[in-house]
């Protein structure tokens, strides 16, 4: 097609640049010759619009696989399909009816109002969760989800802040994705839904944006979190099969608990993985802190933590790869890694492993001496996957110099309809 109309354009110029040359030919009727041209504009066009679109992709797989869509709001759930790393088997409210929340207020947490976030979330059945609107939602208590929902931010500016924040205890397959989660506050001490058919007691609680507890498939991905009273997301007690991804992080002391307790041994069969976050400015620890366990920390971005990046204690595995790591200036505070409750002839017996990391500022990291070995290493790689690991981490880092540009729009989006997020 395209060389037939090139062909025809070219010979209707000739014919009316030289007319006399091909005078036994008839001229061509002017209307013919606009829509020559016209089409020729548009092929252009179509042609430009492609080249954006690619532009728009980065070599982030999560987000080249959906956020170059402009129809992204008629395709939504399409999401659930882009998840990699241990949380990538997540289906949060996939094939489920889209809730549309109405309603910010959250002043019955027993009986929620129907067309608040909390009514919402305690549903039984599969529920894809967007927003009608930009909305701050501040939480009397925290927020106890029920299993396979998806919280999508996109198309609104959503704050959640206030009371708890988000539980996700003893449930699967959830998505949390665009959205604030800031401010959050120890609250509780009072009856909480936690579904159509349940309410109960709770404590108060610690204070986290997000607290994962005993759950499983979960991933956290695009959200903006900082300034919360005890950690921004927690995951303890059993809880795997974890994906935290393309966040972006600041304000905070304790940023990321996977694992609480050394003696809690349950944890040993923790997969979580870190990739394409921003770790940006005023952090201070636990970037993140891991208890047993094994941690993909891949192609993330730390600028200027304030005690040290990643650490743990209880003999945690952890892979780190592809990340940039910026030192802060403070000459004691260079290491990002961070070894606890054991004495140096314990832990270099552990496995933590630095590959294609980048240091910058003296920023160094201390790698145990019985590094990733053939059997814990199918952990991170599906090829070397072998039958008794239950799953792998799928992603395989890219080079560190493209981290910038991966991590570049970390945190929650400005998606608007009918255009790429
Ligand atoms: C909530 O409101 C929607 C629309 O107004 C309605 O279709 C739905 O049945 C209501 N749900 C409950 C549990 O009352
Ligand atoms: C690999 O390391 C694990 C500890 O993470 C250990 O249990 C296992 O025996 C090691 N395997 C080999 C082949 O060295
Ligand atoms: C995801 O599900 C597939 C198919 O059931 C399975 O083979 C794979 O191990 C799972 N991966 C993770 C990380 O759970």
């Amino acid at each position: 097609m395209t060389s037939y109309y090139s062909l025809s354009l070219i010979t209707i110029l000739f014919s009316l640049l030289i007319p006399n040359l091909i005078a036994t030919r008839p001229v061509k009727d002017p209307e013919i010759i606009v829509q020559a041209v016209q089409r020729s504009i548009n092929a252009s066009l179509i042609r430009r619009n492609l080249e954006e679109g690619s532009s728009c992709l980065t070599g982030n797989p999560i987000d080249d696989c959906w956020k170059c869509d402009s129809k992204w709001d008629k395709n939504r759930q399409k999401l659930a399909d882009c998840a990699v790393g241990f949380g990538k088997n997540a289906t949060g409210g996939k094939d489920g009816k889209i809730y549309v929340v109405t309603d910010s207020s959250d002043n019955d947490v027993v009986n929620p109002k129907n067309g608040t976030l909390r009514h919402a979330v305690i549903q039984d059945e599969p529920l894809w969760i967007i927003f009608e609107r930009d909305m701050v939602i501040k939480l009397k208590v925290e927020l106890i989800m029920n299993s396979y929902k998806t919280i999508d931010g996109r198309g609104a500016n959503v704050h959640i802040t206030g009371g708890g924040c988000i539980t996700i205890q003893s449930i699967t397959n959830i998505i949390i994705h665009g959205i604030n989660i800031h401010e959050c506050k120890p609250a509780g001490n009072t009856n909480v839904r936690s579904s159509p058919g349940h309410f109960g007691h709770r404590g108060i609680s610690d204070g986290d944006a997000v607290n994962i507890f005993g759950s499983k498939h979960i991933w956290v991905d695009h959200v903006t979190l900082s300034n919360c009273d005890d950690g921004l997301i927690d995951a303890v007690e059993g809880s795997s099969l974890i994906t935290i991804s393309n966040s972006l992080f600041t304000q905070q002391d304790k940023v990321m608990l996977l694992g609480h307790n050394d003696a809690y041994t349950a944890d040993k069969s923790m997969q979580v993985t870190i990739a394409f976050n921003h770790f940006g400015e005023g952090l201070t620890q636990r970037i993140p802190r891991i208890r047993h366990g094994y941690v993909h920390v891949v192609n993330n971005d730390y600028t200027k933590w304030k005690m040290y990046a990643m650490g743990g204690s209880a003999a945690p595995t952890i892979l780190s790869q592809g990340n940039r790591f910026l030192a802060p200036d403070d000459e004691k505070s260079k290491e990002a890694t961070k070894y606890e409750n054991a004495p140096k002839s314990e832990w270099q017996k552990w496995n933590w492993k630095s590959e294609g990391d980048e240091f910058l500022n003296g920023a160094f990291f201390t790698s145990s001496s019985r590094v990733i070995n053939s059997s814990n290493a199918a952990f991170f790689t599906s090829s070397s996957r072998s039958s008794s690991s239950s799953s792998a981490s799928d992603i395989s880092a890219k080079a560190v110099t493209l981290v910038p540009k991966l991590t570049a729009n970390a945190g929650a989006l400005k998606c608007k309809k009918g255009f790429a997020c």
